[in-house]
């Protein structure tokens, strides 16, 4: 949530901090600024709305300088207009800074400068912090941002330039991401490696409340008391391709198209030569892997629907009960864990909030986590046991797409290896069902090339001012995530359900011409829930039903029939997602919505 980049370096600060934020966007949308350096001045330039709009205001101006820092905002303190946005200043124009986060005790500190005198010029929390250190400053700005962040309560990235220091960006952080690129006489801080992967895939990660400052010539890092920590440096193993979107009009199409590709990679590695799965990354020994009694998985959103999928193939395989939380609500209410507990943390980004503060809970409560991430060094991977890191590459849509067919991946991975560590299933089956698996990404490849009927559909239905989904056993979380794309990307209300409960209630909003998309893949539920669909159709729906491919059993009950390859019924999903995401995309883009940055919205929530 929010964006930031910071830039000192031989090249245009300007250039290269907006081609951060470009790629940074998908954080946040709702407004845009960056601060440049020049013969001892620092010019802002900043602007409600989408990056476009500050593009636009850059256009008409010319801000030379070789240090610049830049910001893309997801308001959370102050509505989204152009004062509100960062970065912000001190009064005397000596300080500029960008945040991620909130600051908690900002009212106080407000108070306190308005005490002395201090007229505040925004909405925001983070306008404090450009007064603050613009007092604390005494001719070394790293010195101040240390004093300044241990007043500070909350969570916070900042970035700050200062105009008496031309060659000096700092940086700090507290429970949200900030990672530094290490250039050649050139060097950048940013919320994720995309910032600066277009100039260098050096990185090294920032830890807790540690400060950074960044010159031309080298980075050096800090703790709060200002003692040098040492830190290890990463190669990106991804380059800026991957963060492009490849001739497609939006990221999220070219997400979903790399889906064979997201299963290929998060298996690739994991199978023996034996054809069993070896997970290293669990870091648990076996004994205790078999004194684990009771499995929670916790997450938001999508993934949390992926952590609902793999319940089913976890206690299948394992006979283990396994609840799915979501994870804001977790926490509070006192879960009954122990050391006989595994928590698996499902988190694309690895830095939501409310994922992180349950991994916390669990923690302080002695179970095992194992985190299942996306991101490489994410907090939520540091702050577990374990971090088992699907690798679908980087995710730049909003819309989750080809990070949670990888989760759903990395479920069936960890339930396979339960299995056989402690001997709920027989390495014969567990091979069996990994030569299925492996097949997946050739099946999505072909269901891939299916997708014009789901375009011809999307546009039939753009209209329609309400879509029921419905499905059983694992139809039913596809149910969920096909109902909650539908809403994130078109505006659309959809609600999801497993096709039994609808007779308790939702069938009353099944009306003449109701579409209601049906997850109808062959399993032992089928008979029955094309029972439910005949009672939808009875009432006038428009069904359009997902069924495998050559099952004639759903035919009759389909107004729309969308074939899936065959496979078996616990895989399902990781097919019958794909058509429901091309679904989405399709609406929304009928709708003439941006299919990338859906309203209100940012890809990674870092509020809770
Ligand atoms: C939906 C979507 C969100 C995320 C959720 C969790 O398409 O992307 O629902 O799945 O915000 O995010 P992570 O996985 O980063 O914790």
């Amino acid at each position: 949530m929010c964006g930031i980049v910071g830039y000192v370096g031989e090249q245009a600060g300007l250039e290269v901090v907006v081609e951060g934020l470009r790629r940074l966007e998908y954080r946040g949308y709702d407004s845009a600024g960056v601060a440049v350096l020049d013969g001892g001045r620092l010019q802002v330039e900043r602007r409600a709305g989408k990056l476009a709009n500050l593009e636009k205001a850059l256009a008409e101006r010319s801000l030379p300088g070789t240090l610049a820092i830049g910001h893309t905002r997801w308001a959370t303190h102050g509505p989204p207009t152009d004062r509100n946005a960062h970065p912000h200043l001190d009064a005397a124009g000596a300080v500029a800074v960008v945040h991620n986060g909130t600051i908690e005790n900002f009212e106080v500190l407000v108070d306190r400068l308005e005490r002395d005198g201090v007229v505040m010029q925004s909405d925001t929390d983070t306008e404090v912090v450009a007064h603050l250190v613009a007092r604390a400053y005494d001719g070394d700005l790293a010195a101040a941002v240390r004093a300044v962040c241990r007043e500070l309560e909350g969570s916070f990235v900042l970035v700050l330039a200062h105009r008496d220091e031309p060659d000096l960006v700092v940086a700090a952080r507290r429970n949200l991401p900030l990672v530094i690129g290490l250039g050649d006489g050139e060097n950048f801080v940013g919320s994720d490696v995309t910032a600066f992967i277009a100039h260098t895939r050096e990185a090294r990660v920032v830890e807790q409340d540690q400060v950074v400052e960044v010159r031309r010539g080298g980075v050096t890092v800090t703790d709060l008391d200002g003692a040098v920590v040492e830190g290890e440096t990463y190669h990106v193993d991804w380059d800026t391709d991957a963060a492009e979107k490849g001739g497609y009009e939006f990221f999220m199409l070219k997400e979903i198209e790399e889906q064979p590709q997201a299963v290929r990679d998060t298996l690739g590695g994991r199978l023996t030569p034996e054809g069993l799965v070896h997970l290293d990354e669990l870091s648990m020994s076996d004994e205790d892997l078999r004194g684990i009694e009771q499995v929670f998985v916790i997450a938001c959103g999508s993934s949390y629907h992926s952590g609902l999928i793999g319940k089913y193939a976890v206690e299948r395989w394992c006979r283990l009960p396994v609840q799915v939380e979501m994870a804001s609500e977790f926490r509070y209410r006192d879960p009954v864990l122990g050391r006989n507990t595994l928590v698996i943390a499902i988190s694309q980004s690895g830095e939501t909030a409310d994922t992180l503060e349950a991994v916390r809970h669990a923690r302080s409560q002695r179970a095992w986590v194992l985190a299942v991430t996306n991101t490489l060094g994410s907090t939520i991977s540091r702050e577990s046991d374990a971090a088992l890191y699907t690798r679908a590459g980087p995710e730049v849509a909003v819309a989750s797409t080809k990070a949670v067919i990888a989760q759903i991946t990395a479920m069936y991975l960890v339930g396979l290896y339960l299995s056989g560590i402690r001997g709920t299933r027989d390495a014969d089956e567990v091979r069996a069902h990994l030569r299925d698996l492996q097949e997946i990404p050739d099946l999505i490849a072909e269901l891939l090339t299916r997708m014009e009927p789901v375009r011809a559909l999307a546009r039939e239905i753009a209209d329609e001012p309400r879509v029921l989904f419905l499905g059983r056993h694992v139809g039913y979380p596809i149910a969920l995530e096909g109902a909650l794309k539908l809403k994130e990307l078109a505006y659309v209300s959809a609600e999801g359900y497993p096709a039994g409960e609808i007779k308790h209630g939702p069938i009353a909003l099944v009306d003449q011409g109701t579409p209601v998309v049906v997850i109808a893949t062959r399993h032992a539920l089928q008979a029955k829930l094309l029972n439910n669909v005949q009672e939808v159709r009875a009432r006038g729906a428009r069904t359009i039903v997902l069924a495998t491919d050559g099952d004639e059993s759903a035919v009759a009950h389909a107004d729309v029939l969308l074939r899936i390859p065959d496979t078996k019924s616990l895989l399902a999903p990781l097919l019958t997602i794909v058509p429901l995401q091309v679904l989405s995309a399709e609406v929304a883009r009928a709708r003439g919505l941006d299919v990338d940055q859906p309203r209100n919205l940012a890809k990674s929530v870092t509020v809770e």
